[in-house]
């Protein structure tokens, strides 16, 4: 069978996994030919594409990036977009499309099976926020590295009075702030779910100082909102997709703590530092599971589904629930990082 496969939307760890996984296996047991196009949803509008065979896929098992390249191109955005990635695919005799990406790369993954076009889906983000699977690979990298540079910034914001914020990726959901935030210890954790008021964060902040802690860690989504405001967003660039491009909170933060605790504070941004390098031992597993899990669903006809992971199983899910809504950080786990937060003295004596 021949087998196109691409890679969209913003690159995660483990993506070279998942190629490789697919590539060995369709070889090995069906004798399948593939095609990578280049650049996301680009490369199959303009017929941009490379050989994937075995030498290809030759030690990429433990490389970040993803050797397809990608972008955020939306085809559906362009003239007669769907019907050119549909007459491509017909170009390079491709009977089945393998597609990793998050919820922009599969909307359109819908779009094409919609019309007829054998698609299977991928799971793929590093903020984890997509329906119908427990997990994206990508996700663990991203908070490992999340969670050793809070502990970095743990002992030198110690070492000076300091308050440090974190600022860390998660633009509807602020998954690698609780698990990052909770894992390196930090004393507040802000996500898009909870929108927040910064006198009441100042005034924690204070309280815990009050008490004798003379540096505090703050860990904030690039997401997360301040309550009663509009977000800033009207001058910024958005994507194909119509996302604007975010960051920037963990500064605001940081200025406005300091002028109303009198504390010096400091912002470090972790930006791509959480998307790049190679996946952990736990997002190669899973990457390799889900490349397995998808050139079984191709060769069983399973098509319009993704693969998912439900517990510890790798099963797949209609394509159409996985990108239907974005997955929130659930109450469970807001519940354990409100559980570890410092209470007032009085809160304290009292209970
Ligand atoms: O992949 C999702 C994400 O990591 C978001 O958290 C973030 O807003 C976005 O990617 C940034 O990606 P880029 O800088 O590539 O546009």
């Amino acid at each position: 069978m021949k087998i196109g496969i691409l890679t969209g939307g913003g690159d995660c760890p483990g993506l070279n996994a998942v190629i490789r996984a697919i590539v060995r296996k369709g070889i090995f047991h069906h004798q399948d030919q593939f095609v990578g196009f280049m650049e996301g949803w680009r490369g199959v509008l303009e017929n941009i594409t490379r050989p994937l065979d075995l030498e290809a896929v030759k030690g990429i098992l433990p490389q970040g990036g993803t050797i397809l390249r990608t972008s955020r191109t939306n085809p559906s955005k362009k003239e007669n977009g769907m019907e050119r990635c549909i007459e491509n695919l017909k170009r390079n005799g491709v009977e089945a499309l393998i597609a990793l990406g998050g919820d922009d790369t599969q909307s359109v993954s819908l779009k094409l099976y919609d019309r007829g076009v054998k698609v299977v889906a991928v799971p793929k983000t590093i903020d984890n926020d997509l329906t119908g699977t427990d997990l994206c690979f990508g996700f663990d990298t991203a908070v490992s590295i999340a969670t050793e540079a809070i502990d970095r910034v743990h002992t030198t914001a110690e070492a000076h009075n300091r308050v440090i914020v974190v600022e860390v990726m998660g633009r509807e959901a602020g998954w690698i702030a609780i698990y990052s935030g909770i894992a390196g210890g930090a004393d507040v954790i802000l996500i898009p779910e909870q929108p927040f008021d910064i006198q009441e964060i100042a005034e924690t902040i204070k309280g815990r100082h009050d008490r004798g802690r003379y540096f505090s860690i703050i860990v904030v989504a690039e997401g997360a909102k301040l309550a009663n405001r509009t977000p800033d967003t009207e001058r910024r660039k958005t994507d194909e997709f119509g996302h604007v491009r975010l960051g920037g909170i963990g500064n605001t933060l940081a200025a406005e703590i300091e002028a109303r605790t009198g504390f010096e504070t400091r912002a470090v941004v972790l930006g791509h530092i959480q998307r790049g390098g190679s996946p952990t031992a736990f997002d190669r597993m899973l990457a390799t599971r889900y490349g397995i899990g998808a050139i079984d669903l191709v060769h069983q006809g399973k098509f319009g589904r993704m693969v998912a992971l439900k517990g510890n199983d790798i099963s797949s899910v209609p394509i159409a629930d996985a990108v239907s809504k974005t997955r929130y950080v659930s109450q469970e786990f807001i519940d354990v990082a409100e559980s570890l937060r410092e209470q007032h003295s009085e809160e304290v004596s009292s209970s």
